[in-house]
């Protein structure tokens, strides 16, 4: 068994200060033995849970701090550790991908207790995303201060993995991003990377090449090829035989890269982005001698598929009526309990130079939380006159889990047309 240098540490640490928890919470499940197997299966939940619950801490990410622009909502969500409850949809997936990983010939370490707080360096520099890149920008990312934020992608780690030594390691996790509104958007979701790198010794006639000259190589085509049939074996193994296409796409810290989507009940859906890692992001992390795959993908994403789960608030429910449908190891339909009805409220308002429309839907999340269901922008038109634009958007206000009165809703609308106009320098019309 194979476990990473910060679990080794961890589990001293642990066990120092508590003698139940010996079990790292990042563990390879490659070639256990038995033994270990029914020993981690003991301890996983408790030291899986300890884990995050240290990230479950609203004031690490709250700070006075002039660059923070992370909301208390948003701060609330951090260290769920949805991934790793056994029983909940995004669990039982990162599960079932990890089995297939597992499968493989190759012994990948599993990650998934890494702090949501990462520097630009990890989540940016170290990926060739320039600080121009609009990924960066305060209207997208969640910032604690102005070098540290919650991390966007799980490929944040990848350099930190890269550089401790590992060769082959699926990371899952929680990430941030400030979004549209809507049920398949939200600020919070989980992502799974994998990344593979090949022995030395096949890539031996690639040695010393670079750009064009790489991606070019019989080499380099070979990782692309393995990634594809990996990535396809992954698919078939979550789907059943499916439907899949190919295209080019782009991410700076992978050349050549890819989309996968695959055909579901008609339709094509992106399921993943990958590429073969830049020789850059390599040699940034001390691995310059080495080449290989990486990919990432949305793991809500795949259990809305799955699962038959209509909204990705539900996700974050504590309701029982969506808990109680769902057991480890089963992939099974979700059957949406009774649906309560929307309320529709629209805003107008006359926006300023510079307005910013993610502060404007987190505004509203801050102020009416998940009853907020979407956010569409229905109208909008500029006076030349006035020289001003306009905007109108359509808000539909809806609980999952009750029924909603419209005087309630009203207040909520209320207090967001008053905070607009006095935080976003709108004016409401
Ligand atoms: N990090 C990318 C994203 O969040 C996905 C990705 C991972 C792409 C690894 C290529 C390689 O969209």
């Amino acid at each position: 068994m194979k476990i990473s240098t910060t679990a080794t540490l961890s589990i001293l640490a642990l066990a120092t200060t508590c003698q139940s928890w010996s079990t790292p919470h990042t563990t390879a499940f490659k070639t256990r033995s038995s033994s270990v197997v029914s020993r981690s299966t003991a301890l996983f939940s408790a030291v899986e849970e300890s884990a995050a619950a240290t990230y479950a801490d609203p004031s690490r990410y709250l700070s006075d701090h002039p660059n923070n622009n992370v909301p208390p909502h948003i701060a609330a969500l951090v260290g769920k550790g949805l991934h790793t409850k056994p029983d909940h949809p995004i669990g039982i997936i990162r599960k079932k991908i990890q089995e297939y990983f597992a499968s493989l010939p190759q012994d990948y370490i599993i990650y998934d207790a890494e702090d949501p707080i990462v520097t630009t360096q990890q989540c940016f520099d170290a990926l060739r995303i320039n600080p121009d890149h609009p990924g960066r920008s305060p209207s997208d990312t969640y910032y604690i201060s102005d070098t540290t934020l919650l991390r966007t992608h799980t490929s944040a780690h990848q350099s930190e993995h890269l550089r401790s030594g590992a060769d082959c390691f699926l990371c899952a996790g929680d990430v941030y991003r400030r979004d549209e509104i809507d049920s398949s958007h939200y600020p919070a979701f989980h992502q799974l990377e994998g990344v593979r790198l090949f022995p030395e010794d096949e890539m031996k006639g690639a040695d010393g090449l670079k750009g064009e000259e790489w991606t070019a190589s019989p080499e380099c085509k070979a990782i692309g090829e393995d990634l594809k049939s990996t990535l396809e074996g992954l698919m078939d193994t979550l789907f059943g035989e499916t439907e899949k296409r190919w295209s080019e796409d782009y991410f700076p810290f992978t050349t050549p890269s890819y989309e996968l989507e695959i055909m579901y009940q008609g339709e094509w859906l992106e399921v993943l982005g990958c590429g073969v890692v830049h020789e850059e992001v390599l040699d940034m992390a001390d691995r310059g001698d080495r080449r290989g795959w990486a990919f990432g993908l949305g793991l809500e994403r795949l259990c809305m598929i799955l699962f038959e789960i209509p909204d990705i608030r539900l996700f974050w429910t504590e309701d029982e009526r969506f808990h109680s449908q769902f057991k480890a190891g089963s992939i099974t339909k979700f059957n949406s309990y009774s649906k309560y009805p929307p309320v529709y409220k629209d805003i107008a308002f006359w926006i300023p130079e510079g307005f910013v429309e993610n502060d404007f839907f987190e505004m509203a999340r801050g102020i009416a939380g998940d009853i907020v269901e979407r956010m569409e922008l229905i109208d909008e038109f500029t006076n030349p006159k006035k020289g001003k634009t306009s905007k109108c958007y359509r808000i539909t206000y809806r609980s999952m889990d009750r029924s909603l009165t419209n005087e309630e809703v009203d207040a909520l609308q209320d207090e967001l047309r008053d905070s607009a106009g006095e935080d976003l320098g709108v004016e409401v019309r």
